[in-house]
């Protein structure tokens, strides 16, 4: 990616006139927005340099429709009832057998790595994702890493787990119908996100970077559950959100009481994941109520940052506001920001097509 002073001042100045709209509800005078501000701008001049004034899809748009084309009532609000009714709905894929063994595994203090290598290398198809992510320009390990037993020992138990799950739970949710949802836009602002935090996470000097990257997986997964089972809502939303010029989540509250963030917490607690996860997910628009505000801050700046780059799409056309406490919680100098941006861009087509092309059937050696 281009620094500013690269672009050629013209289409620096139209970039900003295209991107501008989208930052309406930030304060283009915190240090940071003016910073992520900048980091949208290069990118929308690439963009337009590269397609010479045409329009071109990107394959990232969010809805595989045009919203036009949807007769929609002027009003839509759902009663108390509508949570209750949607969490009970909303079948969540079940967790792969494999999930419940990398757990015993994990609980057990006498199992080693090749116990964890073992458990892993019963499902092919995963052993092979692993084993190329390992090598990807996301983990960045000097050597090859050849084995899953080599895997367990760089990273560790937890680590892999956390992989694990991110790779397994995304599969699984393959198989819901997304309706009008364009899937892959979708995952590729989820695997951004997930990236991203991890990125920042990493710059922190956190240990739980993994789980980071699990909280940005997951940070919108409400959008797609809705989507899949109360369609009509969220198509509503989106239209409303865009006649009114108000964000998504305001709309959502308005509609729903709740967002998806909110939601989204629900859902994993139904699910059984980490208490700590669900939390980070339910405030990520919210991080200083969160328990842990630096975690929440950290998927909060990474949605930010990811929504700048115009990775993928959750539905949201503004950029979400970034908190200045967020900012003030992550403690780190502007100028990371389009470092970690650059190392985001060049992860996330090699992250994303392991995550969502799915795995080859290869056979992979254990040790
Ligand atoms: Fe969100
Ligand atoms: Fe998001």
């Amino acid at each position: 990616m281009k620094t500013i002073g690269e672009i050629d001042p013209e289409l620096l100045r139209e970039s900003q006139v295209l991107i501008r709209d989208r930052y309406t509800y930030n304060d283009l005078g915190h240090p940071a927005v003016q910073e992520i501000f900048n980091i949208s701008t290069v990118k929308k001049a690439d963009e337009i340099a590269e397609s010479n004034g045409k329009r071109v899809s990107t394959g990232d748009e969010y809805l595989n429709i045009d919203l036009d084309s949807y007769d929609i009532p002027e009003h839509m609000e759902v009663g108390p009832s509508f949570l209750d009714t949607i969490m009970k709905d909303i079948k969540l894929p079940t967790l792969p057998d494999i999930l419940m063994k990398i757990h015993e595994v994990i609980r057990n203090p006498n199992s080693s790595a090749h116990d964890m290598a073992e458990v892993i290398s019963m499902d092919a198809g995963l052993s092979s994702t692993i084993l190329k992510i390992v090598n990807s320009a996301f983990y960045n390990f000097q050597s090859e890493i050849d084995t899953l037993y080599r895997a367990v020992a760089v990273m560790g138990t937890k680590q892999l787990s956390a992989l694990t799950h991110g790779i397994k739970i995304i599969d699984s949710f393959k198989g819901i119908s997304s309706g009008v949802l364009n899937m892959r836009s979708f995952w590729k602002h989820c695997i951004a996100c997930g990236i991203a935090s991890r990125v920042l996470a990493n710059y922190k000097g956190l240990l739980s970077a993994e789980r980071l990257f699990m909280a940005g997986l997951f940070h919108d997964i409400a959008r797609l559950a809705l989507h899949s089972h109360a369609s009509t809502i969220s198509i509503y939303i989106l239209m409303k959100s865009r006649k009114t010029c108000n964000p998504l989540r305001v709309v959502e509250k308005d509609t729903m009481q709740y967002d998806h963030a909110e939601i989204g917490g629900l859902l994993l607690n139904k699910w059984n994941l980490p208490m700590s996860l669900e939390n980070t997910v339910r405030y990520h628009h919210t991080p200083l109520s969160a328990d842990n505000e630096l975690e929440a801050s950290i998927v909060h700046i990474s949605d930010v940052l990811i929504n700048a780059l115009a990775l993928g799409s959750s539905g949201e056309y503004y950029i979400p506001t970034l908190d200045p406490g967020a900012w003030e919680a992550l403690d780190l100098p502007e100028a990371i920001l389009p470092l970690a941006a650059k190392e985001i861009e060049s992860q996330i087509d090699e992250v994303f097509n392991y995550f969502f092309s799915g795995n080859s059937k290869a056979a992979m050696k254990v040790a």
